[in-house]
């Protein structure tokens, strides 16, 4: 297995004495050359779980091990090192995550400086080659982040995140921050170097349809936790949790294969605090097909069917 997470937890103190539990128990194992693409409203904590895995968080708790080698806490730690050549990150925003003030030959060439993979002369042929290999020329690698697109710009990024060959890429929202038209291009960017470096991403996507689309496996959480996790397809076009149900019913983007069960419907109730959790299933105030165990006792995360879920419908 490449990546095993068990039982990780990431906490913030909020002040006032208040925790807030962002990743609360999450197990999860990833296997090489395969997308899994993670789902779940926005604060379920998605961001932060791909983040403690590269390193960028502490964990509060728990373990990830990565070749079946247990991660450091954090990427500070000089062990780190040692992985961050085969785990890198894609972030959202492709303008914030690119220093205004280097050249595009300086981004690309960072990374492969810090790891002393090659010599400069090596780096600048590796940074021409990654242009020409994310469809921009390497004639344009002295120019500044602000002299290209948005579609563009998170080709850099990819570029950026590539170029030291890693196996490993937490893609967080990689698309959301580009105009519809680009999104497709890029995803198949993402899709075609995925194959042929036979890379393992994580996918973190609000867009059901895309991930479903790009993943093999579809990981669905809601506030800190699993809830749903199985082979992609299955899970979009046969949710059985009743988050996930919700969720792909409120995803606003048509499926034809879906186009009956399109409600369009928000999923109803409010959402609790990550600060101060129901004892039970965190969906509870929000399903109408909670039961009083519901309230009272978490469910874990078990096989059922082909795939993984946490309900009590489903003991
Ligand atoms: N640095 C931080 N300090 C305190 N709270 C944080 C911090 N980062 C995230 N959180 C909180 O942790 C929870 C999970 O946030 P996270 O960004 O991981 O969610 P997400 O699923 O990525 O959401 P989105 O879809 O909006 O990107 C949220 O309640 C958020 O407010
Ligand atoms: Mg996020």
């Amino acid at each position: 297995m490449l990546v095993e997470i068990d039982n990780l937890q990431k906490r913030f103190h909020v002040g006032r004495g208040k925790v807030l539990h962002a990743v609360d128990g999450v197990s999860l194992t990833i296997q090489e050359n395969t997308i899994v693409g993670l789902v779940g409203e926005s604060g379920s904590g998605k961001s932060t779980l791909g983040k403690a895995l590269v390193g960028l968080h502490d964990k509060s708790g728990g373990e990830v091990r990565y070749r079946g080698e247990t991660l450091p806490g954090s990427y500070q730690a000089a062990d780190f090192r040692r992985h961050s050549k085969n785990i890198q990150m894609i972030f959202q925003d492709p303008y914030a995550s690119l220093n205004p003030r280097m050249t595009i030959e300086e981004i690309l060439t960072e990374p492969l400086k810090l790891q002393k993979q090659c010599s400069a002369a090596e780096a600048r042929q590796r940074a021409a080659e990654w242009m020409e290999k994310v469809s921009l020329s390497a004639a344009h690698l002295g120019r500044y982040p602000h002299e290209f697109s948005g579609g563009q710009r998170q080709r850099i990024g990819i570029a950026r995140a590539l170029i030291t060959q890693p196996e490993f890429v937490v893609c967080d929202e990689p698309i959301s921050a580009l105009d519809v038209s680009v999104q497709a291009q890029v995803i198949n960017l993402l899709g075609e170097l995925q194959k042929s470096m036979g890379l393992t991403l994580l996918f973190i996507a609000h867009d059901l349809s895309m991930v479903r689309y790009i993943s093999d496996e579809m990981v669905v959480m809601y506030l800190g936790g699993i809830v749903e996790q199985g082979p992609a397809d299955d899970v979009f076009f046969e949710p059985k949790h009743p988050y996930t149900k919700a969720l792909v019913e409120s995803n606003p983007v048509a499926d034809p294969k879906r186009e009956k069960l399109q409600q369009h419907k928000l999923i109803q109730g409010e959402v609790p605090s990550p600060v101060n959790l129901p004892p039970g299933c965190r969906f509870v105030g929000r399903c109408d097909q909670a039961s009083e165990r519901c309230h009272s006792q978490r469910p874990e995360l078990k096989p059922v069917a082909g795939r993984l879920i946490a309900c009590h419908l489903y003991d």
